[in-house]
Formats: C-alpha cells, structure tokens, sequence
C-alpha cells in the first residue's frame, strides 16, 4: 500500500527530543527519513541505558522509521557529502542550538543557495530572533517560559511540569505542520522556504485558552475556579475543568495514587447524574438547582460525588456514568494503559524487536490514515545505513566511499 508521504525525503539532523519526535511522525506517514548524526551519534542512544550497550529506550521511542548515517561535518569530505545530501533531499530539519548550523557554513542562505526546493525547518527555543534568541532550551524551561507552569498545579502550591512533552514534542507537532504546509506551497511557486518554530510560542499555543483567562479577569471573578480569588494573572487551576462546564476528579475504591475518575458536571447531563448518585433529595437540593449556584456551591458538590466515587472502582463508575450519558475518564497509570485493550486495538502500543535490545514496546502513530495505515519499523543502529545511503541516493561507487572513509568523512579522528 503507497504511504501518503511517498517521494518525500527528509535530511533528518535532529537530536534530543522535540526534532525526532517530529520527524518521526513523517516518518510513520512514509517519509523517507534519513537521520543524519554526528560520529557520536544522537547523545539520547546513551542516556537512560536499561540495556548495556544497547540504544536506550529514550533513543528508540522517539526514532522509528527512520535510516541513520554518521557524517562528521568538521570534514571537508564530510561537508561534500552533507551538500550532495541537501541537493538530493526535499526537507532538512534541525534542531541544535543557536548558531551552530551558521557556524558549520550550512545556514538557510546556503542551504537555499545549494538547493532552491529545498524546505528547511528548525526548532530553537525562543526563535532566531530577540532578546532570548541566544539561549538553549530544554523541555522544562520551554513549560516555564510559555505559561504551561504557572498555570499548571494546585492553586497554593507551586508551579508543575506537566507530564505530557508540550516543550518538545507539542514543538515537533507543530514543526510537522509548518513542513507539510511549506511543502504544498512549494507545489505552487516551485521555492522551499524556512520553517522556524520557537519552543516558547509552541508552548504558548498550546496554552492558550489560559489567555482567555488572563483577559477575562480584568472584568472580574471567573466563576467556574473553585478559588475565586484573583490576582492579575491566570492562575494555578488545580483540576478545575477550565471551560464553560464544571470538572473534577473524584476519588474512587480502593483510594489508591491512580484510583480516580475525571467527570465533567455538564448542564444537561446534572438531572441524570444527580438522581443516581441522591434520588430526588438531590435533584431537588436548592444549592444545585441550576449552573450558576451549582458552581457557588462546588465545593459541596464535590464532597457528595466523592462520597459517591468511594463505592467504586474508575473502571465500575466510569461504565455507570457512561450509561448516563456523563462524560468522564479514568485518571489511567502507565500499567493501566499498556494493559488496556482499546489501546492495543488502536496499535498506540506495539511490540518491535531490536537486534541489541530483543523485542520491547514502543508507542504507535497517532494519526490515522485510512489508505495509507502507520507501519511501526524499530529505530536504527548509528549509521547502520551510511553505506545504503551513499550508494542508493548519492550514487557513489564503493571505491569512493572508502576513499572518503580513509579522510574521515563519517568519524571522527582519535
Ligand atoms: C538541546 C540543546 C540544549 C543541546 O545543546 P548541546 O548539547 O550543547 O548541542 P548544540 O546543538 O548546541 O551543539 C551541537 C554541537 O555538535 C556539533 N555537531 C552536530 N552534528 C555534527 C556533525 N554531524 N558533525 C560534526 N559536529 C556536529 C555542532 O557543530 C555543535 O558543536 P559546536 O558547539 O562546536 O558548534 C541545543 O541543541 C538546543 O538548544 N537546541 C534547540 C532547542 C531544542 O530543540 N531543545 C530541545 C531538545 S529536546
């Protein structure tokens, strides 16, 4: 079966997190990904080993389908190859720090120069311009900086990191978009152009309802926080919904760190849920008669549906209120999820095999195409395609690839 991305291929120079992620998922769409690396390799194959000298799960997770070759760009060989690469390829993505692609002579303007079609893409933290252009960035400091932390957490306690990657990976979604789109319009004007995704703005994007928030406080209290004390900025919502509709979690049996059930209260949906969990006392209980008092009183609210949820598993409430018609979910553990058939049915968690670390699970594509379905292929060993690559794409013959060996073209010197 064709893959939608068929004919595409990406000169993948990205290392850590938030570039792999996003070359990665062109990759699952069928790109042709060649990750290009140092003669080190990508630093994240050694971080976090479970298996002695294998390529660490954190490498493995975040490059599949994708074709390594080690080329040292401090060589004047290595160089000849990387600019026969740039001509032959259709994007190139990077993600290093400021200036370093400057610094190795491989900036946009040559890379435009070297290949007009070409597409280039990068992440930086806060973008190639303004007062935080020359800072490096990792995921935390992104969640910092966006206004993911100081509106993530418990309304008194302090700022928290959110477990889902939004510095890194919700920056390489974007980048993916930004690369699509660059290379439709390349289809009308024939020009690749520069795609640039800041780490901040991304973050910022993805909090953006929080500046909803931070405007509607200048016209007074937000009714739906259940504080309703305000200062000049969005504050910490704890695990208040956030929309128009009340949310919570409530603590289910046996009481355990994972035992909840997130509910969102809707307008509509109060008379069913309210006559399951109190009978008519609370349907007709004055202090939930309607949304407005419903969010006044919240806190007590709270209290009965917890009392409620005591009785419970997530999994037995969350198949009562689905019956109901009552929107909510099981706050669901790492295990709950690797265990759980829906997931396994969605192929978002798949067994691979890795010829240094044997078979182990990795996470699937999340997007889903119905003529051209994810293939999940394993992460490759460094430079276990240099010599495939040279041949297949750039045509070189095999006494030149051990000529350009022998000058240190993809290693470095000891
Ligand atoms: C992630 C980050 C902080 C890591 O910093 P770092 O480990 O110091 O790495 P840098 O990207 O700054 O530098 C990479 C170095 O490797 C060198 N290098 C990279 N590929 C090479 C190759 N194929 N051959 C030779 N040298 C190579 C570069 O020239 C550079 O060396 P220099 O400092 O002498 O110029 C930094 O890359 C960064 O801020 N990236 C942008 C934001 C980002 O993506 N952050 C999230 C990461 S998950």
């Amino acid at each position: 079966m064709s893959k939608a991305l068929n004919g595409i291929r990406i000169l993948d120079m990205t290392h850590v997190q938030a570039g792999p992620t996003s070359s990665q998922l062109l990759g699952f769409m069928g790109a042709d990904v060649i990750k290009l690396e140092s003669p080190f390799g990508d630093a994240t194959r050694k971080q976090l080993r479970d298996v002695p000298g294998a390529d660490s799960l954190y490498f493995t997770m975040l490059n599949c389908n994708k074709r390594s070759i080690t080329v040292n760009l401090k060589n004047e060989r290595g160089k000849e190859v990387f600019t026969r690469l740039v001509q032959e390829c259709d994007v190139l993505m990077e993600n290093f720090g400021p200036g370093v692609l400057d610094r190795l002579g491989f900036g946009w303007e040559r890379v435009h120069e070297i290949n007009p079609r070409m597409v280039m893409a990068s992440i930086k933290g806060f973008g190639t311009e303004g007062p935080y252009a020359a800072f490096k960035a990792y995921e935390n400091i992104a969640q910092a900086m966006g206004g993911s932390m100081s509106t993530t957490g418990m309304f008194d306690g302090s700022p928290v990191v959110t477990g889902a990657q939004i510095g890194d990976s919700g920056t390489g979604v974007h980048l993916a978009l930004g690369i699509l789109a660059a290379l439709l319009h390349r289809e009308q004007t024939g020009k690749g152009q520069y795609v640039e995704c800041a780490m901040m703005d991304c973050v910022m994007n993805l909090v953006r309802v929080k500046w909803r928030d931070h405007q509607r406080i200048t016209r007074g209290p937000l009714a739906e926080y259940s504080i309703q004390e305000f200062d000049d900025f969005t504050p910490r919502a704890g695990n208040d919904s956030g929309g128009g509709q009340l949310g919570n979690c409530i603590h289910c049996k046996p009481g355990g760190i994972n035992d909840y059930l997130y509910i969102v209260v809707q307008e509509h949906v109060w008379e069913a849920l309210a006559t399951r969990v109190g009978g008519e006392e609370l349907v007709n209980d004055p202090r939930f008669a309607d949304i407005t008092v419903r969010r006044k009183n919240q806190g007590a609210m709270w209290d009965i549906l917890n009392d409620f949820a005591s009785r419970y598993t997530k999994r037995e409430l969350m198949a009562i209120l689905n019956e109901l018609n009552v929107p909510c979910g099981p706050v669901m553990s790492t295990a709950d999820l690797a265990d759980d058939d829906h997931v396994r049915g969605r192929e978002m968690y798949v067994e691979l095999d890795h010829p240094e670390r044997g078979p182990y699970w990795n996470l699937g594509c999340p997007i889903k195409l119905s003529d051209s379905p994810a293939v999940i292929t394993r992460s490759p060993l460094l430079g276990e395609h240099t010599d495939d690559i040279l041949g297949d794409v750039l045509g070189y013959g095999g006494d030149e690839i051990a000529e350009m060996k022998e000058a240190g073209a993809f290693t470095f010197k000891r």
